[in-house]
C-alpha cells in the first residue's frame, strides 16, 4: 500500500495493473448481481411491500377514517381504543395526528390496514414497545389509499410513529395499537 505518490507523477495515464483490473471486474460484477436481484427478488421474494393501492380524494378517505373512528358498522369505540368489527382497519394521517389514535386488535388475526393522508406526505412505521426493531415502514402520500395486509403475531403494545418529516409537530404524531390475546 503506497503512502507516497508513485513515480512517474502522470500515473492517471498509466495502464491499469493486473490486481486493479481484477478488483474493478469484481466490483462491476457485484453491482450487476445486485441490480439483477432487484427484479428477481420482486418476483420470488417473500418480503415485498404490498401493492394494493387506490387513488382516492383526501376528503373521501377522511370521511371513512372519521366514520371508522366514531364507531358504527365498521368498528366499535371502547375506552382503550377503536376495535374493528371486521378485518378492515382505517388509519388516517394528518398534521399532526393519526385517526384513530388508538386501535385494539387481536393477535393472530389477519387485518387489512388502509392508510392514507389528509394533507402532506407522512410515514407509517410500527415499533413494538420494548423492542428496538421496526416492524413496518410505509410512505403515506395524500391521494392514495394503501391497503397493508398485517397480522400481529404477538400481543403487546405497538407504537405507530410518523417517520416522514411533515412539519413542526412531526415528533408528536403518535398512535397506539393494543394487540390482545393470542398465544
Ligand atoms: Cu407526519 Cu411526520
Amino acid at each position: 500500500m503506497p503512502i507516497t505518490p508513485p513515480e512517474p507523477r502522470n500515473w492517471w495515464s498509466l495502464p491499469l495493473g493486473g490486481q486493479e483490473k481484477i478488483w474493478l471486474t469484481l466490483v462491476v460484477l457485484l453491482g450487476l448481481g445486485m441490480f439483477i436481484m432487484m427484479p428477481v427478488w420482486h418476483v420470488f421474494g417473500a418480503q415485498n411491500s404490498p401493492t394494493e393501492t387506490y387513488r382516492v380524494s383526501p376528503e373521501y378517505f377522511w370521511q371513512k377514517a372519521t366514520a371508522f373512528n366514531a364507531g358504527g358498522d365498521l368498528s366499535e369505540r371502547t375506552a382503550a381504543g377503536v376495535r374493528p368489527k371486521g378485518d378492515d382497519v382505517y388509519l388516517g394521517a394528518m398534521k399532526f395526528a393519526w385517526l384513530p389514535n388508538s386501535l385494539v386488535l387481536q393477535a393472530g388475526k389477519p387485518y387489512r390496514i388502509h392508510v392514507s393522508s389528509k394533507d402532506v406526505n407522512h410515514g407509517f412505521s410500527i415499533h413494538r414497545q420494548g423492542e428496538p426493531a421496526q416492524k413496518a415502514n410505509f410512505q403515506v402520500v395524500p391521494g392514495y389509499e394503501y391497503v397493508l395486509p398485517m397480522t400481529f403475531l404477538e400481543p403487546g403494545i405497538y407504537d405507530v410513529l410518523c417517520q416522514e418529516y411533515c412539519g413542526a409537530g412531526h415528533q408528536f404524531m403518535l398512535a397506539k395499537i393494543i394487540v390482545e390475546g393470542g398465544k
